[in-house]
């Protein structure tokens, strides 16, 4: 029942961000790209890109002095006036993977 409810949930926020991909073969949330994730979950505020947005500053110059850890610690518990983000630690750490890889160059 809740497992159900949630798929929905998500499918629901997946159908708001042209960006999501099919998840990846073995379902269920675990299986979203950090790249997915951070579509999902963090672009809303940094931009598609991480780039900044609306209301979240550019990370490229916000991570270049933090670790993974340190960005899955922001992710979890928030920083400043950022609010931690709902992800499980594992879908965190894949997510601050994707921005200390990617969004830094
Ligand atoms: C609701 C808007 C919002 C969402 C969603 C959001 N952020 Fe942020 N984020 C912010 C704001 C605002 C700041 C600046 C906080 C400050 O400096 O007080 C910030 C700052 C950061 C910083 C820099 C923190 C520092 O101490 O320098 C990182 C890294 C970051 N966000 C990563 C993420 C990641 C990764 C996600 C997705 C999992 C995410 N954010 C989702 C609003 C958001």
């Amino acid at each position: 029942m809740m497992g159900r409810l949630s798929g929905i949930l998500l499918l629901g926020l997946a159908a708001c961000e042209p960006a999501i991909d099919e998840p990846a073969p073995g379902a269920g949330e675990e299986a979203y790209s950090g790249e997915e994730l951070f579509a999902l979950a963090c672009s809303g505020c940094h931009g598609a890109d991480g780039r900044g947005g609306a209301s979240g500053p550019d990370l490229e110059e916000r991570t270049m002095e933090l670790t993974e850890a340190d960005v899955v610690d922001i992710v979890l518990f928030g920083s400043g006036y950022m609010d931690p983000v709902r992800l499980t630690e594992e879908q965190a750490l894949r997510v601050a993977e994707y921005v200390i890889d990617s969004v830094e160059d």
